[in-house]
């Protein structure tokens, strides 16, 4: 007897677990599904720094970047598709956020190593606890167990992520809609002991400061001479200046620059010039010690935001595993 149907299949894949805001991150996660998964990340993080100091900085803002558009979950790392404009492309991220390869090495060893196993979102909250660490400043445990995002949104970001004309007010305001309190705001901001920033950031201040015509008057004089020759007036935007005085150590130096009217965006100097923070400037710039222990909270306290929405383990970082319909699941005939 002959099948006179043809053979069908029909399979449901149910590809997305939920990720809700219940889902607890800890230490150790993935203790026994990939016990090498740190080590690694911190091997390739290393060699991407011998390679280019700088990309310590660029990933570590990765997590901020990350974390405030709908909590930790990757959504950063989708490229754009025809269908979904993502964060790549947003005001604060375009021609800026760089280092997106380093996360694709660590992705690849340990998809090697584990294969569908770790997060990209958790790859992130790794790297840049390494960044740091290999950089000079503290090291400490991180909490793991994130799902990465199904999706991304360019608006989104674009109306989170704070503009380097913000000031002290502003920003207060906008880290507390996610629960961070000034002193976490203030030591957050000290992660720009490390990096560079663009002309394209700071031209403004230097020579149009809310629209007076003329430059911010908290620049110490000194420091605004340095600045207009970096920077001058209708030149390359694209050159870089050094956040801090140790641009590839993490310290306290940016808090004593920020004393000093050393400040290289609006954002920073505003927390010397406004009395709600200034406190913890100084403070910062006199105890190095005080200054890690705050920020070492207040990044697992950033690392724990999360958005409740469905996820799943990307095996590549910049794309989802399988294109979904509205449902959450895919059927496929053969
Ligand atoms: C408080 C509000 C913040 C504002 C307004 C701000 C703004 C900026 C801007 C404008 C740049 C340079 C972009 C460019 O010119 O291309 C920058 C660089 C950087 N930001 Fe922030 N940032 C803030 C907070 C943070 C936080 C919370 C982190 C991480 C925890 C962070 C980490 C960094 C790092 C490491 C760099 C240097 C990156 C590199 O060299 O590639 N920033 N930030
Ligand atoms: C701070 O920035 C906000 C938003 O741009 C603005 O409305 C406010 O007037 C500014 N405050 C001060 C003290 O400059
Ligand atoms: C902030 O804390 C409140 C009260 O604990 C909570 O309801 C809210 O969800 C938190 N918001 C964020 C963004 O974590
Ligand atoms: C300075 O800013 C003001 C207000 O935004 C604007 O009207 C003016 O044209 C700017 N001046 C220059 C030289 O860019
Ligand atoms: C700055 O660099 C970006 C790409 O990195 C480029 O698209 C842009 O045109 C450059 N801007 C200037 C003024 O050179």
């Amino acid at each position: 007897m002959k099948a006179t149907l043809p053979f069908l299949i029909v399979a449901l894949f149910v590809h997305s677990i939920n990720g809700g805001s219940g889902s607890e991150l800890r230490p150790g996660f993935y203790s026994s599904t990939c016990p090498q998964a740190e080590l690694i990340v911190r091997e390739v993080m290393k060699k991407a720094m011998e390679r280019e100091a700088r990309s310590g900085a660029s990933v570590m803002r990765l997590q901020f970047h990350d974390c405030f558009v709908n909590g930790c979950d990757g959504s950063l790392l989708l490229d754009d598709t025809p269908t979904m404009l993502g964060e790549k492309e947003a005001l604060s991220n375009i021609n800026s956020l760089r280092s997106y390869e380093v996360i694709d090495e660590i992705k690849e060893a340990l998809e090697e190593a584990c294969p569908g196993v770790v997060s990209c979102a958790d790859i992130i909250i790794m790297a840049a606890r390494d960044a740091v660490a290999l950089s000079g400043g503290p090291d400490w445990e991180v909490k793991l167990g994130r799902l990465d995002s199904l999706t991304a949104s360019q608006e989104d970001s674009n109306n989170i992520m704070p503009s380097p004309r913000s000031n002290a007010t502003y920003l207060i305001d906008l880290f507390a809609r996610f629960n961070l309190s000034v002193e976490d705001m203030v030591a957050l901001s000290g992660s720009h002991s490390i990096g560079q920033a663009r002309c394209f950031s700071i031209i403004f201040r230097l020579y149009n400061q809310s629209g007076t015509g003329r430059p911010d008057p908290a620049i110490e004089p000194g420091f605004r001479k340095e600045l207009n020759k970096l920077c001058p007036f209708g030149g390359d935007e694209n050159v870089t200046g050094n956040l801090d005085a140790t641009p590839t150590v993490f310290d306290n130096q940016y808090f004593k620059d920020l004393v000093a009217g050393r400040g290289f965006l609006n954002s920073d100097e505003t927390l010397f010039t406004t009395r709600e923070t200034k406190g913890w400037v100084v403070r910062y710039s006199e105890d190095q010690n005080a200054f890690f222990d705050a920020f070492v909270k207040s990044m697992i306290k950033m690392g724990d935001l999360q958005s409740g929405r469905p996820g799943e383990i990307r095996k590549n970082c910049r794309v989802v595993n399988i294109p979904h319909s509205r449902t959450g699941m895919t059927w496929m005939a053969y």
